[in-house]
């Protein structure tokens, strides 16, 4: 490649965890390839936009933001993940981009990218979706910080009928479970202290097992057995996951949050409705009270659990009885955050096809209605913890000066003040007042 330090890249990430996970290893391929990362824009000679097309206002963002970010010295714009994936025939109508390249296709971005610096290629499109050989890189070195992700799963065999998600990643692909114990190994040895277990569904987790001894077979791995393995590994002080589909989330999962200390007792089951009509229409396969039910059971098996969702307002056909019975569901679970959406329609989705699409006007209307409620939940959960002593790993400065942030094992965002940067640090923290957003507290 031969670029050395001249050229710098810059990346803006949107989208999910996964895609946050992605872009630090694009970062390290990058950095391996000679190329210099800038946390400016203005300053780079490549622009790579790492995209999320969920729903349209994710999507439409990236466009608006290459307009935004070109400059000057811009000479090569990048832009991967799920836009170009789902949208491969249409992404080089914007006339900037150089270089398209779905969710599996990073490997060879750095090879892209000095094909363009020296106009070997106009433009080149890479959308193959080809997971196994994706995360071959994933032991990469690369900057860690105490708090990690680890892609265990990625893709979704669900297809949920609003989702662009399984045409974006793909199929269902596990990782081997050597694979992902040696990344954590390597980011544990590395400083962190902090893994999150990231995948679309990480509750149907089927991996290949580690050989035990010759002759044997190899076999493979559900999703309670690697968190058991990854939770043994040395050095390791907290762990966790998402997502889950709430059908795939079994008694076993729930008996190993009462066993493994180190796992945090917070799970993100995302609901999606409470009208067991429209959770049929969005092919969910489960109604309301089977998912209440198992929350239930979740309850009495790890008393510390709380839980969080994902819901969407303004699924069509939607009517107001139908949105009732998701304010009905919230009240009854009682989560302790949760993310709530407007009902975007995407094209090849049989959901953005369907009579009956709802006007935009009730959907904000809903949004409204029902982010008040689970504001309401999550301020009384920040109010329970007041008087209480919780861990907290902070990762960055606060708004004011000597305050710094960080987050207790339910993700709650706690506020201290200390003269002595915490920034990557665990502390105890006494809570002493609670916000919508967060919570303040002092060191103990
Ligand atoms: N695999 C995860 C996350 C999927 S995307 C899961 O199943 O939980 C994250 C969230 O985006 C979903 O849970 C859903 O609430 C929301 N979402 C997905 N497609 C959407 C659409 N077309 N319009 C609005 N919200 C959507
Ligand atoms: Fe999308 Fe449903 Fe798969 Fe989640 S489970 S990624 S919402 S299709
Ligand atoms: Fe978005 Fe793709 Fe994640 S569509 S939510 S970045 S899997």
């Amino acid at each position: 490649m031969g670029h050395s330090a001249m050229y710098k890249f810059f990346i803006e990430t949107y989208g999910c965890q996964m895609n946050a996970y992605d872009s630090n290893i694009i970062a390290a391929l990058m950095t391996m390839a000679g190329f210099e990362r800038t946390y400016e824009s203005s300053d780079a000679d490549i622009l790579i936009f790492y995209t999320c097309n969920v729903r349209e206002k994710a999507a439409k963002k990236v466009f608006s933001n290459i307009g935004l970010l070109r400059s000057e010295k811009t000479k090569v714009i990048a832009v991967g993940g799920c836009v170009p994936q789902a949208e491969k025939n249409m992404i080089f109508k914007c006339k900037h981009i150089d270089i398209a390249f779905g969710p599996s296709a990073y490997r060879k971005l750095p090879a892209y990218v000095s094909k363009i610096l020296n106009d070997e290629e106009d433009r080149i499109l890479d959308v193959e979706l080809t997971q196994s050989s994706k995360f071959d890189c994933c032991n990469a070195e690369r900057t860690v910080s105490r708090s990690e992700f680890v892609t265990i799963q990625e893709g979704c065999d669900n297809y949920c009928s609003y989702c662009v998600v399984p045409y974006t990643r793909g199929k269902e692909y596990s990782r081997p479970a050597a694979d992902i114990i040696s990344e954590v190994k390597m980011l544990l040895a590395k400083g962190a202290q902090e893994i999150t277990l990231l995948g679309q569904n990480v509750n149907s987790y089927n991996g290949d097992a580690p050989y035990i001894s010759i002759g044997k077979p190899r076999g493979s791995w559900n999703f309670e057995r690697l968190l058991q393995e990854v939770a043994e590994s040395d050095g390791l002080k907290r762990l966790r996951y998402t997502t889950s589909h709430p059908k795939d989330v079994t008694v076993g999962l729930m008996k190993k949050h009462a066993q493994i200390d180190i796992l945090a007792p917070f799970a993100h089951i995302p609901a999606q409705s409470g009208s067991d009509r429209i959770l049929k229409l969005m092919n969910r396969r489960y109604v309301a009270q089977e998912y209440i039910d198992k929350l239930n059971m979740f309850r009495d098996i790890c008393p510390a659990i709380q839980f969080s969702s994902d819901f969407i307002v303004g699924f069509p056909t939607e009517t107001a009885d139908d949105f009732e019975d998701t304010l009905k569901l919230v009240r009854e679970v009682g989560y302790l955050s949760s993310y709530s959406f407007k009902y975007s329609p995407r094209s090849d989705t049989p959901a953005a096809t369907m009579s009956g699409q709802i006007h935009d006007t009730i959907k904000a209307k809903r949004l409204d209605i029902l982010q008040r409620e689970l504001m309401r939940s999550q301020t009384l959960h920040n109010e329970s913890i007041v008087g209480k002593t919780m861990e907290t790993l902070f990762d960055k400065p606060g708004k004011k000066s000597m305050q710094y942030v960080g987050k207790n094992v339910y993700m709650q965002s706690v506020i201290v003040e200390s003269d002595i940067d915490l920034t990557g640090k665990f502390g105890m923290v006494l809570i002493e007042k609670a916000f919508k957003n967060s919570v303040f507290g002092r060191l103990v």
